[in-house]
């Protein structure tokens, strides 16, 4: 087993980015908010960031109160000279661990996994399958309110090139009818998560003799979660979450990710070979479309706005302009405005493009982009696209808007 460092907080001050240092050091870290929990983790020496004092351990500690960038170096001198500690956490040791334990979590059981096509999911997949191999069975929701081409490339990936075993359960009617009529945002993503999670244990139960259910949790989470100054923020954040699971099922909960920080998760794909393509991918709201159609969800909307975003993302990419934002969005409004095609007037759907720059989705600017790339998008949306007549252009930043408009 690797050599554990703590990183003891009560929570006020961040300590992520102190835990990721050291983890960038080849020595694995974790964060701690309480002396129990300090006690149970065998660590072999603590880095304090807790204003309001130090921990009972007879551990070597040391405290950092300063910015990384003045402590870093006396961190580690402190972790490499004083305690003695060698750099020996690398990936593929996570790997070999991880793998071994899924295996010894699991025996010959069969576990259950929702694969989104995002990057946590996929990464916690491709985990799954080096250690359990046909073990693993993983089910992907079609809810009808994802990008062109995803059910496709999530297919051609993960069942034709990884050969995992993957269920497709295309739920676009049932979806689609319970949404119609609904306008209301908070009630679109109540609806659309009762429905996927309905949808996802239906195919987890036909799937007969399963032990386990797979989350891609990811360390953030589980930080946010244990952190007693977050608590209250956490209601916020519910509609991110499944809530509990229906009492007939019986599985155990596996989280195979949970250690990891989001670049973590990242580079552990690139290990496992998943394509930089997917790795790199923007956010997107586990709602989809549905919360990007402002007003009414239906199918022609769907397909409309599917249209529009795959012409701004193409856009945006040949810009060389993907990797530098932290989301681009395209979205259709609950207007309509005249416009001329074939010399006829006719009523026809608003879009708006939006790319925005962000760390941690909290604050955010929006993205400004040349004038001659809006006229290239604009101009391919109004020629592709019939069914829209008018692109607008989002220039705020958040706050006072958030990064989605529902
Ligand atoms: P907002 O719009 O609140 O978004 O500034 C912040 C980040 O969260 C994403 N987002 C969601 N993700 N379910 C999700 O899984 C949702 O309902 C949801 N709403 C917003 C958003 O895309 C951005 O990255």
């Amino acid at each position: 087993m690797h050599q554990v460092v703590a990183v003891y907080t009560n929570g006020e001050k961040p300590a992520h980015e102190v835990a990721r240092f050291v983890r960038s050091l080849g020595i694995y870290s974790q964060v701690v908010f309480t002396e129990e929990a300090l006690a149970s983790l065998n660590a072999r020496a603590v880095i304090v960031c807790d204003q309001t004092g130090s921990p009972r351990s007879s551990l070597p500690q040391i405290r950092v109160d300063g910015a990384l960038a003045v402590d870093g170096q006396r961190v580690r001198d402190f972790l490499f000279d004083e305690v003695g500690l060698s750099a020996s956490w690398t990936m593929n040791t996570f790997i070999e661990e991880g793998c071994e334990r899924i295996r010894e979590q699991v025996g010959n059981k069969r576990v259950l996994l929702g694969l989104s096509g995002g990057v946590d999911s996929s990464v916690a997949a491709l985990l799954l399958h080096k250690a359990i191999g046909d073990q693993l069975v993983c089910v992907f929701v079609d809810h009808g309110l994802l990008r062109q081409g995803e059910a496709q490339m999530v297919e051609d990936l993960f069942r034709q090139h990884y050969k995992i075993n993957l269920v497709t359960v295309d739920a676009q009617a049932r979806f689609l009818d319970e949404l119609k009529d609904v306008t209301d945002p908070e009630t679109k993503r109540k609806i659309i998560g009762r429905l996927f999670v309905e949808t996802f244990y239906d195919a987890g139960r036909s799937q007969g003799d399963i032990a386990f259910l797979a989350q891609g949790t990811i360390y953030a989470d589980v930080i946010e979660s244990e952190n007693p100054a977050k608590a209250g923020e956490l209601a916020i954040k519910s509609h991110h979450n499944v809530g509990g699971l229906p009492a007939d099922l019986k599985w155990k909960l596996i989280e195979p990710l949970r250690e990891l920080f989001k670049d973590e998760v990242r580079q552990l794909g690139r290990v496992l070979g998943l394509p930089s393509e997917l790795l790199g991918r923007h956010p997107f709201p586990g709602p989809g479309l549905g919360v990007r159609c402002v007003g009414s969800v239906t199918k022609d909307r769907l397909d409309t706005l599917r249209q529009v975003d795959a012409i701004f993302i193409e856009e945006v990419r040949k810009a060389g302009l993907y990797d530098k934002v932290f989301q681009a969005i395209a979205c259709l409004l609950p207007v309509k405005s005249v416009g001329i095609r074939d010399g006829q007037r006719s009523h026809q759907e608003v879009c708006t493009i939006r790319a925005v720059e962000s760390v941690d989705a909290m604050h955010a600017t929006f993205y400004p982009f040349d004038a001659a790339l809006l006229k290239t998008i604009s101009k391919r949306i109004l020629d592709e696209v019939t069914s829209v007549s008018r692109v607008l252009y989002d220039i705020s930043d958040k706050p006072p808007a958030t990064i989605e408009w529902e």
